[in-house]
């Protein structure tokens, strides 16, 4: 496994590699991306494997152009082409009706297809590289924390893959909203870096899925998802700290005072939920590497990028791992 800088030259040689049926780690400005040729399922099984991810969990495709939005989905909603065209390229991801070219493995056999186009430069000269839709889950172990750094990506998976295209830390910081038209309303499925407030004064209500613990629709649903190894408490009125143990402080904002813990990561000192949703995975990843015995974190307001922030906040204090396995 190679670690390259993301020049034009080395997105070349990824696109080569993803081309040849390889797997290739990039950033996307939601989270690192780890990706392979989404017309190809045997390159697209490599990415179950090393992820250790259930087959029957379906992965998002990503395109460089909206043309292509066409090639892949049978039917394009119109609030959906609403959202297109004012949202797109960036962290929103449409699940709608597959065509034939989309094989099986990628939708785990839904008949629906998870398009995203993002953003991010170098994803997008990479999948223009690789002349064909690039399907990528965040490129962290299954049920792990999402990665924002190459950094983060080589310690999970590294020694499994063939080339991490660094391009720096990831802008945002948590994964794309997911949005499905496949019924009669439209629906979220994963609050993530396309505000909710955003997308509702384009198309009006979206409903929010209830979560069905037995049988997600999104397997983004499952109730423990994205978790650090180190216990993760959410800070309310009646919890207490515990006393005598390691304990490592999540904070949303710069605190007043000096506060007795282990390690102390702050996600945004002037409390701007942006500037926390972009910094919640690093600083997790920091904390959960400093040998703490539990984790207690700030809850931030449940507003704009802080819908995103909680909904992985609570999927990381769960401690029902039985469902995962289930799944
Ligand atoms: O920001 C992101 O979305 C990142 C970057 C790399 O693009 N990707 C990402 O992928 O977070 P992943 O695989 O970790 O999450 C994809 C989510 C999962 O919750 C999956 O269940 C859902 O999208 N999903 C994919 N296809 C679906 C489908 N056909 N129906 C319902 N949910 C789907
Ligand atoms: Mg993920």
């Amino acid at each position: 496994m190679k670690i390259l800088k993301a020049t034009s030259q080395a997105i070349k040689k990824a696109g080569l590699i993803i081309q040849n049926g390889g797997l290739v780690a990039f950033p996307t400005e939601t989270v690192y991306g780890l990706g392979a040729d989404a017309l190809n399922p045997l390159a697209v099984a490599r990415i179950f494997e090393v992820k250790n991810r259930p087959r029957f969990d379906p992965l998002i495709v990503h395109i460089d152009s909206l043309s292509e939005i066409e090639r892949l989905c049978l039917e394009v909603d119109d609030r959906a082409r609403k959202l297109i065209q004012k949202f797109l390229p960036g962290p929103l991801t449409l699940v709608l009706p597959k065509s034939s070219l989309v094989p099986d493995i990628v939708t785990a056999g839904l008949p629906t297809v998870a398009i995203r186009m993002p953003s991010h430069p170098v994803a997008l000269e990479l999948i223009k590289e690789a002349k064909t839709p690039i399907a990528a889950p965040s490129a962290n172990l299954f049920g792990r924390l999402s990665p924002t750094t190459a950094e983060h990506v080589k310690d999970q998976i590294g020694k499994k893959i063939d080339l991490i295209l660094d391009g720096g830390k990831t802008t945002l910081g948590v994964e794309s909203t997911v949005i499905s038209f496949t019924e009669d309303d439209a629906r979220l499925l994963r609050p993530g870096g396309l505000p909710l407030e955003e997308i509702e004064r384009v198309i009006g209500e979206v409903k929010i899925l209830r979560q069905n613990i037995k049988k997600p629709q999104s397997p983004g649903q499952l109730p423990r998802h994205y978790s650090p190894r180190t216990p993760l408490r959410i800070l309310t009125k009646d919890v207490v700290i515990e006393k005598g143990i390691k304990v490592g402080y999540l904070a949303f904002k710069q605190p007043k005072k000096k506060l007795p813990y282990e390690i102390v990561e702050v996600l945004s000192p002037e409390g701007d939920l942006r500037e926390a949703a972009a910094n919640l995975f690093s600083c997790l990843h920091r904390l959960d590497e400093s040998d703490l015995d539990v984790i207690y974190a700030e809850p931030v307001p449940e507003k704009g990028l802080g819908r995103a922030i909680m909904d992985r906040l609570r999927r990381a204090t769960s401690e029902d791992i039985q469902n995962i396995k289930e799944f």
